[in-house]
């Protein structure tokens, strides 16, 4: 019997990819479907992504549902430059043949949630909120039904990688993250502050690749793309592995420092819109209304991706 019942959002997304994976390999996780949204690459792309990144895993009963295909208020902005112009670094994975599935993801999210026992259904949010935030507005119970709601995304202390401010998948829609912070579900925030701690080696992306299955090579071709982007950019020595701090979290939280705080969205001001504005002291804002994730044991971490990467 596995532990978490999960639905993951998301817009892959290499990063989102290597969660996908992790999860689908996971006993401990069921993984109930995706809902995919538009954030690294149109969201026409990320479903066709997320029915290959299932079919690849050969889990071909894992449903996925396309979602919202731009923000709440704000333009659409995507990250080719990151992911590459089809959001898997252009290795041209196969799709399956045959239709999409045809219920839309703000619908199933929330009619799986209400046909499931009050509790059972952790939402693992990858992209920008706006399937989330939409689906709490159209069915505002949904956030007590939820066990929680696990997103990357924001940042703390670090600064962003979107604006100096704001990480991406709050930047691309603060209106619908407003909402999901204000929403009462319990939140669980895994911010830049943690997944800028666990940064790739080559080493440890050899190991993938060595791993010699199909799921292995093709991720360690994505990983190879991905992580230079932000060493060239930040001069880190390696690639956040951002998206799969969340299913980590899940299956071993004692990976994992939280500090429970205050965060809300900031909405207004251009200049600092989407950034994840945090009562870290406790003194300043209302109750606690979110776990903040702000440290990571980065070989555990590592370890335990490689661990499940290689049972697929
Ligand atoms: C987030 O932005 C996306 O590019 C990644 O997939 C991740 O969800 C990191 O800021
Ligand atoms: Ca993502």
């Amino acid at each position: 019997m596995p532990d978490h019942a999960i639905i993951i959002d998301t817009d892959p997304g290499i990063d989102d990819a290597v969660a996908i994976f992790t999860a689908l390999a996971s006993p401990e996780i069921e993984v109930l479907g995706l809902t995919t949204v538009g954030g690294n690459v149109p969201v026409a792309q990320t479903t066709r992504n997320g029915r290959a990144i299932v079919a690849l895993a050969g889990r071909h009963a894992v449903p996925v549902l396309q979602g919202c295909g731009r923000p709440l208020i704000l333009d659409p902005q995507t990250a080719e430059t990151v992911h590459g112009s089809d959001g898997l670094a252009d290795l041209d994975l196969a799709v399956p043949d045959g239709p999409a599935a045809a219920a839309h993801a703000v619908d199933w999210i929330v009619e799986t949630v209400a046909g499931r026992p009050a509790g059972s259904v952790t939402l693992c949010a990858l992209g920008p909120l706006t399937n989330v935030a939409a689906a709490l507005v159209r069915a505002p119970d949904l956030a007590e039904r939820l066990a929680g709601i696990v997103l990357m995304g924001g940042s703390v202390f670090v600064g962003g990688n979107t604006t100096a401010v704001a990480e991406f998948n709050m930047a691309v829609d603060p209106h619908a993250a407003d909402i999901v912070f204000r929403s009462g579900a319990a939140l669980t925030m895994v911010p830049l502050d943690c997944t800028h701690k666990a940064l790739m080696t080559n080493r440890w992306i050899e190991q993938i690749d060595r791993l010699g299955t199909p799921v292995g090579h093709a991720v360690a071709a994505m990983l190879r793309f991905y992580q230079r982007f932000d060493m060239e950019r930040y001069a880190f020595a390696g690639g956040p592995l951002h998206d799969p701090n969340v299913i980590a979290y899940l299956l071993k939280p004692d990976l994992y420092a939280v500090r429970r705080c205050h965060v809300a969205v900031e909405i207004t001001s251009p200049l600092t819109r989407g950034m994840t504005v945090t009562d870290w002291w406790g003194r300043f804002a209302g109750a606690p209304n979110c776990g903040v994730v702000h440290d990571v044991d980065a070989d555990g971490f590592f370890d335990l991706i490689a661990q499940r990467l290689a049972d697929l």
